[in-house]
């Protein structure tokens, strides 16, 4: 008798494999967000089908968000549905209401039973559906209590596997601990197809929607916005806006062009320096890399003998962005030599370059946008690292001041000589 085979064929019929070459390609159709900032943070708009998560802390606006974005698409593509297990629709009606949403076209549900509420977008055949937030639904199939690991696992893969088979797509939104990890599950930031995070600092009014994951595009795109009584409102000169609070001749204050995504804008960086009072000095990195500050702060005791060991550096990013280029290294160092010197830097002075541990100065990407973006903004000199090639055109208006090294840049940047 012949035993069982040990691998047996899949019943299913198979998709035999095509090749590369041969496949016609299908550009994504992407519906608008009638809301710029936030379209381009998604790539151009939503791929039909696809599961995006927008994450952030309690109380940052996720919601607020949503419900402007859905009125609008409900307007333009259709019907929305918007699934709460956080509020009643009685408190959403209050919300929308202070923001001036009529909602016709949105159809709110407070539900928490994912094949349930699937069964009523079903029914409505919405352009969009809306699950706020992914920690208050759960699945019959499973014991654990909403939010928890499997809970949030199961339900988002349904409403993965419905988004696909439907082609409808689904926004879910989730709360991340103070630790910025979304709540117990990163595992949904593996099943999920777009990441966005709603960012902003506790005292601020702006908020930042950043890409982290797209599998329809490209990541690191950030849309800017403003908290105000109407909802959130779009920051359409986000260089303006985050150097709208600057001081004049502010000691320890710097201004450097970023690019984030496919845009550059100017943040200011504002370093603080004091003596140690006791015991080790401290480092603290308010949206600046801290191991990047480490680094910074070793190589201008080093290389420029500034006398850091017992000083506490406190370097803030204003705005509430997080700045990881390592292009903002230079603006770092002047910060904090500008602060431990006690001598301002040139309010019309911007500032770009990567420091290189033997104290040079290094080439940056896409330096003529960062320099465009400064002289727009009506910087005067900017500081740059003089590896990197010729700027072409030069721009008029804008002094470019090249340097090899960093001391040579610091010294330029506050006006004389370093040394002890
Ligand atoms: N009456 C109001 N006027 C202005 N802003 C408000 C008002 N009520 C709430 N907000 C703002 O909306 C925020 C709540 O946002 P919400 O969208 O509920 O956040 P999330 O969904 O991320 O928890 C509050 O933190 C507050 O800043
Ligand atoms: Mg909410």
């Amino acid at each position: 008798m012949a035993e069982a085979p040990k691998h047996p064929r899949p019943a299913r019929a198979s998709i035999p494999p095509k090749e590369l070459s041969k496949l016609a390609v299908e550009l994504f159709e992407r519906f608008e967000v009638p809301i710029n900032e936030f379209n381009r943070v998604l790539g151009g708009g939503i791929v039909p089908g696809s599961l995006i998560l927008i994450g952030g802390e309690p109380g940052i606006g996720k919601s607020t968000l949503l419900l402007q974005a859905s009125a609008l698409i409900a307007k333009k593509h259709g019907k929305v549905v918007y699934v709460s297990g956080e509020e009643t629709p009685n408190q959403i009606k209050l919300r929308a209401k202070r923001l001036g949403i009529e909602g016709e076209g949105l159809f709110l549900l407070a539900e928490t039973d994912v094949d349930t509420l699937l069964g009523h977008a079903e029914e409505l055949q919405p352009s969009l559906l809306i699950i706020d937030s992914i920690q208050t639904v759960h699945t019959q199939d499973d014991d654990g209590i909403p939010g928890s690991l499997t809970q949030v696992r199961q339900s988002a893969q349904r409403l993965m596997s419905w988004a696909k088979s439907s082609g409808v797509p689904v926004f879910v939104t989730g709360h991340v601990t103070k630790e910025g990890a979304i709540a117990g599950p990163r595992v949904l930031e593996h099943i999920v197809d777009v990441v966005l995070y709603l960012e902003g600092e506790q005292f601020s009014a702006y908020r930042l929607l950043r890409c982290v994951k797209n599998r329809f595009g490209s990541t690191n795109e950030i849309g800017v916005f403003e908290m105000k009584e109407k909802g959130l409102i779009e920051v359409e000169n986000p260089s303006l806006a985050f150097l709208s609070q600057r001081q004049d001749e502010a000691v320890g204050s710097v201004v450097v062009p970023v690019i984030e995504g496919s845009r550059p804008l100017l943040v200011e960086i504002q370093a603080l320096t004091n003596a140690t009072s006791f015991g080790m000095p401290r480092r603290t990195a308010n949206g600046v890399d801290f191991n990047r500050l480490l680094i910074i702060t070793a190589v201008l005791s080093r290389r420029l003998g500034l006398k850091l060991g017992n000083q506490d550096i406190i370097v803030n990013v204003t705005g509430g962005l997080k700045i990881d280029e390592p292009a903002a290294d230079l603006g770092i160092a002047l910060a904090i030599t500008s602060s431990y010197r006690d001598v301002s830097v040139d309010r019309g002075l911007a500032v770009v370059g990567e420091i290189g541990l033997s104290g040079e100065l290094r080439a940056v990407p896409q330096l003529d946008r960062r320099i465009g973006e400064a002289a727009r903004l009506g910087f005067k000199r900017i500081l740059t690292p003089k590896a990197g090639g010729k700027i072409s055109p030069l721009p008029k208006d804008i002094e470019i001041l090249s340097f090899g090294s960093l001391r040579e840049a610091v010294e330029k940047g506050l006006g004389g000589k370093i040394t002890e």
